[in-house]
């Protein structure tokens, strides 16, 4: 059974759906240890707390400087002994060490079908705001292990989610969730916790 950490900011739909899949049998030999969440106002921790998980704030604001932060972030994440970490609209830059210590053990849920809108800048609706200005007609989500760059890790998965006529950003974003995210991160988590994921030449390689 491995150990997960989740890392929100949010509202936490994804934890939701990571919750789900593990009270349903969709994710097994998996179990979350700890919801951590830069914001004490997440509604992500609520949720945590209505399934008897643990959930904790660390913030970059409690903390003179980022050092200090990022120090104190990645002693609390060791703390729980974790063997993968899931960052689930987790809106804070992870700290260059944690990634040279938990490398490709940390895995990312992004909205869109990454290399395409993605990188520094692009989060939240940012990301469903850039699709519809720019007017391609297929996005989706990306689930992959996160490296020194943004968005830049090997993919482990992706889904294609049609945009639609007059869609507005809010909508999208849902569409998006709803048809994609809450699907690949959960089967992402099963795949790793069943020791089907494997990282060759920086790509990712899923055996059957
Ligand atoms: C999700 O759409 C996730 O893909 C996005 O934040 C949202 C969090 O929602 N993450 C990023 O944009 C990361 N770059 P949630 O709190 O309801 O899961």
């Amino acid at each position: 059974m491995i150990k997960l950490a989740v890392c929100v900011s949010g509202g936490g739909t994804n934890l939701q759906a990571i919750i789900d899949a593990i009270d349903n049998g969709t994710i097994t030999n998996a179990q979350i240890a700890v919801v951590i969440s830069n914001n004490p106002g997440a509604y992500a921790l609520e949720r945590a707390k209505q399934h008897g998980i643990e959930g904790i704030c660390i913030s970059p604001k409690e903390f003179e400087t980022r050092d200090a932060f990022n120090d104190a972030f990645l002693k609390k994440l060791d703390s729980y002994q974790v063997d993968l970490v899931v960052l689930a609209g987790f809106l804070v830059v992870i700290p260059p060490q944690m990634i040279a210590n938990y490398r490709n053990r940390i895995i990312n849920i992004h909205p869109s079908l990454i290399p395409s809108f993605c990188g520094t800048g692009y989060y939240g609706l940012k990301v469903h705001e850039g699709v519809l200005s720019r007017g391609v007609k297929v996005t989706g989500a990306t689930v992959h292990f996160v490296d020194e760059g943004t968005d830049t890790g090997p993919i482990i998965l992706q889904k294609a989610v049609e945009v639609q006529q007059g869609d507005t950003p809010e909508v999208l974003q849902r569409r998006v969730m709803e048809q994609a995210e809450w699907k690949i991160m959960p089967q992402a988590i099963d795949l790793i916790a069943n020791g089907k994921v494997t990282v060759e030449d920086g790509r990712v390689v899923i055996s059957e």
